[in-house]
C-alpha cells in the first residue's frame, strides 16, 4: 500500500492544550485520521512528547515543531515508497528519529502517523479498525472500568489519589455493563449531592468533591452501587489508581492534599491489604511509586495471588522495562497506553510480551484526551479484556464507549463479553 500523502496540523485536546492530528491518504484514495492524547501524570520514562516550549503561544504547549516533523522528515521517508505494512512503517520512523526515547521526531508526531496509517489501511480494506487490527478469531468485549471519583493531579480537591472506579462486570453484554455503570454514575452524584459535596467533574469526568478522607471515596461509591440496586462485588467492583509516583517524595509517600503525613512503603503496602481486605477491589494499578522497586516487590509478594497489579508509570508500555519487572516480580499486568511508547507495533509487542509471561494488559486512554477513539477498536483488536476511558460524562470520554457499543453490535452473536474472569486473580470479599 503506498502512500500518497500525510498531512499534519495542530489541534486541541479536552484540557485546550494542543496536539497533533494527522491524515494520511493511500494512492488508492483510503484515508486514516488519527489525534494522539496526552497525560498528567506521567512516567519518567515515558517516549518524549515534543512541545514547542515557544511562550508567546498556548505557554509554550504548542506542537508546530512536531507537526513540521510529520509534513517534512516523516513525509519525505514515507510517501512514494513502498509500504509492506505497519511494522515496516514503524520501523522507518523509530528509525528515522533515531533516539531511545523518540525525541528527535517527538513521540506525538511519530504515534499519529502510526495511528493515521492503520486507520487508513483499515479503510482501504474496507474493515473496521478493530478487524483490520484483530489478533485472534474470537472477539471479546471489554469490561469498562470508570473512573468515577478523581483526586490527585487530576483533581483541585483534597483526595490524595488519582482515580476511583467502579467495574460493572456481572453483565451478559457490553451493553448492560455500561449501563450499570452510568447508573451507578447518576447514583454517586445524588449520593454526594445528599451530602451536601460538590458534584463538579475532574479531567476524566469523575466527581472532584472533598471529602473527609481518601477512603470514604471508596464508602461513597459503594453507596452508590447499592442505590443504583447493584451489589457491590457481586455486579461491580472496585479499581484504584492511586498514581502513588505523584506522591513519592524523599523515598516516602506524602499525602499532602489530605493530611500531609509521610508513609514508608511498608505502611503503604499495608493500607492496600487493609483496603483490599474491606473492599470489593479486583485491580489496583500503581499502588507503588516508579521509582520504588522495592515497594513493588512487597506489594507483589503480599497481593499479588489476591487481586489485579497493574504497572504503569512503573512499566510505561515499554517492553524492555517491562522484562526487567517480570524477572523482578514487579506487578501482574502492564497499563497500555499508546503515547507511552509511541508506535502500534511496539505497543503490541509489549501486550505480546505481557501475554506469554502471564501478565495481563490493561488498556487506558491520557487525562489530556480528544474524540479520537482508536483505544476502543484497539481493545476489542487485542483482546485485553478491561480497558479504563473515563467516567459517565464528557464527550472524549463517552465516545469511546460509543465506539464499543457499535462494535457489539456489529458484532451481534460473535461478542463476548469479559466479566469478571478478565481481571487478574479477582478478589471479592
Ligand atoms: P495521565 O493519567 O494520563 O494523566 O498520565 C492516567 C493514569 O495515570 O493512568
Ligand atoms: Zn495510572
Amino acid at each position: 500500500m503506498m502512500i500518497k500523502s500525510i498531512k499534519a496540523q495542530e489541534v486541541l485536546d479536552s484540557r485546550g492544550n494542543p496536539t497533533v492530528e494527522t491524515e494520511i491518504t493511500l494512492t488508492s484514495g483510503a484515508k486514516g485520521r488519527a489525534i494522539v492524547p496526552s497525560g498528567a501524570s506521567t512516567g519518567e520514562r515515558e517516549a518524549a512528547e515534543l512541545r514547542d516550549g515557544d511562550k508567546t503561544r498556548f505557554f509554550g504547549k504548542g506542537v508546530l515543531k512536531a507537526v513540521a516533523n510529520v509534513n517534512s522528515d516523516i513525509a519525505d521517508a514515507l510517501c512514494g515508497k513502498k509500504i509492506n505494512d505497519q511494522r515496516e512503517l514503524d520501523t522507518i520512523m523509530i528509525n528515522l528519529d533515531g533516539t531511545p526515547n523518540k525525541s528527535k521526531l517527538g513521540a506525538n508526531a511519530i504515534l499519529s502517523v502510526s495511528l493515521a496509517y492503520a486507520k487508513a489501511c483499515a479503510n482501504k480494506k474496507e474493515e473496521a479498525l478493530f478487524q483490520h487490527l484483530a489478533q485472534q478469531d474470537k472477539y471479546v468485549l471489554p469490561v469498562p472500568c470508570m473512573n468515577v471519583i478523581n483526586g490527585g493531579v487530576h483533581a483541585d480537591n483534597n483526595i490524595d489519589f488519582q482515580e476511583f472506579m467502579i467495574a460493572p462486570h456481572n453483565a451478559p453484554n457490553f451493553e448492560t455493563a455500561i449501563r450499570m455503570g452510568i447508573e451507578t454514575f447518576h447514583s454517586l452524584k445524588k449520593v454526594l449531592q445528599a451530602k451536601g459535596y460538590n458534584t463538579a467533574v475532574g479531567d476524566e469526568g469523575g466527581f472532584a468533591p472533598n471529602l473527609k478522607s481518601n477512603e470514604e471515596a471508596i464508602e461513597v461509591i459503594l453507596e452508590a452501587i447499592t442505590a443504583a440496586g447493584y451489589v457491590p462485588g457481586k455486579d461491580i467492583s472496585i479499581c484504584l489508581d492511586p498514581a502513588s509516583s505523584e506522591m513519592w517524595k524523599e523515598n516516602k509517600y506524602h499525602f499532602f492534599k489530605s493530611d500531609g503525613s509521610y508513609k514508608s512503603s511498608e505502611e503503604m503496602v499495608a493500607i492496600w491489604e487493609d483496603w483490599i481486605n474491606k473492599y470489593p477491589i479486583v485491580l489496583l494499578e500503581d499502588g507503588m511509586a516508579e521509582n520504588d522497586w522495592k515497594g513493588w516487590q512487597i506489594l507483589t509478594e503480599k497481593l499479588g495471588d489476591k487481586v489485579e497489579l497493574v504497572g504503569d508509570d512503573i512499566f510505561c508500555t515499554n517492553a524492555k522495562i517491562l522484562q526487567e519487572g517480570i524477572d523482578k516480580k514487579v506487578a501482574n499486568s502492564i497499563l497500555i497506553k499508546l503515547n507511552q511508547i509511541g508506535t502500534l507495533s511496539e505497543t503490541i509487542d509489549t501486550m505480546k510480551l505481557a501475554k506469554d509471561n502471564g501478565y495481563n494488559c490493561f488498556v487506558s486512554h491520557r487525562s489530556g484526551e480528544t474524540e479520537d477513539t482508536t483505544i476502543a477498536d484497539f481493545t476489542v483488536a487485542l483482546g485485553a479484556g478491561h480497558l479504563k476511558t473515563g467516567s459517565g460524562c464528557r464527550s472524549e470520554r463517552i465516545s469511546k464507549f460509543n465506539q464499543l457499543l457499535r462494535i457489539e453490535r456489529i458484532l451481534g452473536d460473535k461478542a463476548e463479553f469479559a466479566g469478571i474472569k478478565t481481571f487478574k486473580n479477582q478478589y471479592v470479599c
